[in-house]
């Protein structure tokens, strides 16, 4: 049986990044919410361990989540994080609450006395916090094993019953030793052997998908993109001929895109429709510029496109689509807030015609979703392709959007892409004869914005008034926070002088300098 270990979800920002460190360390981790699983169930599962993850509630509040305290005598090794460890402590009887006036968000030092937890750590590190209540008294039976000058139970334990609490969280980047703290957990207490990889994910993942469609017909929603390629990839390999792959223009894509999306499916042995439903799109913008509104229209042409080639197949019973986790938390899942709606969740209209959709690549991170591309033997080209959003121009172009203005865009688009792609090439090769290992910079998704703002400019002694274009380029691993990538000058130069110059109606470029947060990665 996989070893695997459970994560309950008591409504954190960073549950499913528990569940993705778990995984880092080859254990299979699945994350389900508090009240949807018993200790019953817990029991039959067969976990090895148990991780609460944060919340953002008080559990001293009755209207907050809580779970029944029968699982600590369950013998399974259990770590709660944050609000997690105020519940272990509140489930085994001690006192939580406030500690004066103090709260303690982001980096402090921490400093441990031992414990099970610690091992091969210093006795002073940095962890990252985000509190406000602390455990004020140990239940019976724990240890105090760390503290911080604000928070005096930073980590408690009882090891005679496999309970372990820490108030930071071990599972973000800043945390310096979070890796170390989860590796002990899940190594040291719970006894896993971490023999899970990729592969089996992709055995599961696949097993998966055979039991729910059974010999029932399937019809993808395949961009080209990474997501959506790896997605048709997975679905081709579990249920072959029963999948068709439709790819929608929805005249919204960048330049050249469709015809090179349609030569790279051309050799595969999959069955394959391409659809050209640009004007339909484009009608359905018209006069729209709220950038909600606009991805829910779009969202829903989609789905009735989908519908209609559904239709044309027949008995199509499944929509699938290559959602990954970051549409999804971005979309507002469970608790967490909606950033936008993206197209394939949030975007969704409410009477969608198909029996089910399947989201197989659900609970993946970018960075795991290119593994399992490249474990299916999708090629590098496709695998580590930058992600293009669903809504595509769409959602790059401020404001109404117009077939002139995505053809403006369009080109000032392909301009700004290849200056990267070139400056990349020449960065790579001057990293090596630097003797460096990485680059300078890396541009993980880079592209133009199309805005609203003219501005007024002077070509051959005469006035213009032509649109803004803004440059945006981001360096990051999941795409859940970024920062801006500190691009060479010559290489903005450049594009910076070829855009007025070759792309008609633009008369200024700006270089976006925010991270992601304060700001997102695409403009709306
Ligand atoms: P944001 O703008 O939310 O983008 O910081 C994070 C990543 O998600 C991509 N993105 C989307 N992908 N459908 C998608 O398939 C969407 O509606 C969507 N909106 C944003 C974005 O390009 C970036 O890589």
């Amino acid at each position: 049986m996989q070893e695997k270990i459970l994560v309950l979800d008591f409504g954190g920002q960073y549950n499913q990044l528990i569940a993705r460190r778990v995984r880092d360390q080859h254990v299979y981790a699945e994350l389900k919410p508090y009240n949807k699983i018993s200790v019953e169930e817990i029991k039959a599962e067969g976990y090895k361990g148990i991780i609460f993850t944060g919340g953002p509630n008080s559990v001293y509040d009755p209207a907050s989540p809580h779970y029944d305290p029968a699982l600590l005598a369950a013998g399974i090794p259990l770590l709660g994080i944050c609000y997690g460890h105020q519940l272990m402590a509140w489930m085994a009887d001690g006192k939580i609450g406030a500690a004066g006036n103090y709260s303690e968000y982001g980096r402090v030092t921490v400093k441990h006395t031992g414990g099970v937890l610690f091992e091969g750590i210093p006795e002073e590190s940095t962890c990252w916090m985000s509190h406000t209540d602390s455990v004020l008294e140990l239940p019976e039976g724990f240890t105090c094993v760390a503290s911080t000058d604000m928070c005096r139970t930073a980590a408690m334990e009882d090891p005679s019953r496999n309970l372990y609490g820490v108030q930071f969280h071990p599972e973000v980047q800043h945390t310096q030793y979070g890796k170390t703290i989860l590796h002990n957990f899940l190594f040291n207490v719970c006894g896993c052997k971490g023999d899970w990889h990729m592969e089996n994910y992709c055995k599961q993942a696949v097993e998966a998908i055979r039991n729910k469609v059974g010999d029932g017909k399937v019809l993808l929603a395949l961009s080209g993109g990474v997501d959506s390629s790896v997605c048709a990839a997975l679905l081709a390999e579990a249920i072959g001929p029963q999948l068709t792959c439709v790819f929608v223009d929805h005249g919204m894509m960048r330049k050249n895109e469709p015809e090179e999306v349609r030569m790279a499916f051309d050799g595969w042995d999959i069955n394959f429709v391409g659809v050209d439903a640009s004007e339909r799109f484009l009608e359905a913008l018209r006069g729209v510029t709220d950038p909600e509104q606009k991805r829910k229209t779009i969202g829903e042409q989609f789905i009735r496109v989908f519908e209609e080639e559904g239709k044309k197949i027949g008995s199509v019973d499944y929509l699938a689509q290559g959602t990954i986790y970051a549409d999804v938390i971005e979309s507002g899942a469970g608790d967490a807030a909606t950033i936008k709606s993206h197209h394939n969740v949030g975007g969704l209209p409410d009477y969608v015609d198909f029996k089910e959709i399947i989201e197989p690549l659900r609970d993946l991170f970018k960075d795991e979703v290119r593994q399992l591309g490249r474990e299916l033997g999708l090629p590098e080209y496709l695998v580590s392709r930058q992600p293009f959003p669903g809504p595509g121009l769409g959602i790059r172009c401020i404001g109404e959007v117009t077939r002139d203005k995505l053809d403006i865009l369009r080109d000032a688009d392909a301009i700004f892409r290849e200056e990267v792609d070139k400056a990349a090439v020449a960065e790579k090769a001057d990293c090596y004869a630097r003797g460096e290992d990485a680059p300078a910079w890396t541009a993980n998704q880079y592209f133009a914005v199309l805005t609203d703002t003219r501005s007024v400019g002077v070509m051959g002694d005469m006035r213009t008034y032509g649109y803004t274009v803004a440059l945006r380029s981001v360096t990051t691993d999941d795409f859940m926070s970024a920062d801006w990538t500190k691009l060479p000058l010559s290489m903005l130069e450049a594009a910076g002088t070829r855009i007025p110059n070759e792309v008609r109606s633009v008369s200024r470029v700006v270089y976006d300098i925010t991270s992601k947060p304060p700001a997102t990665v695409e403009w709306e």
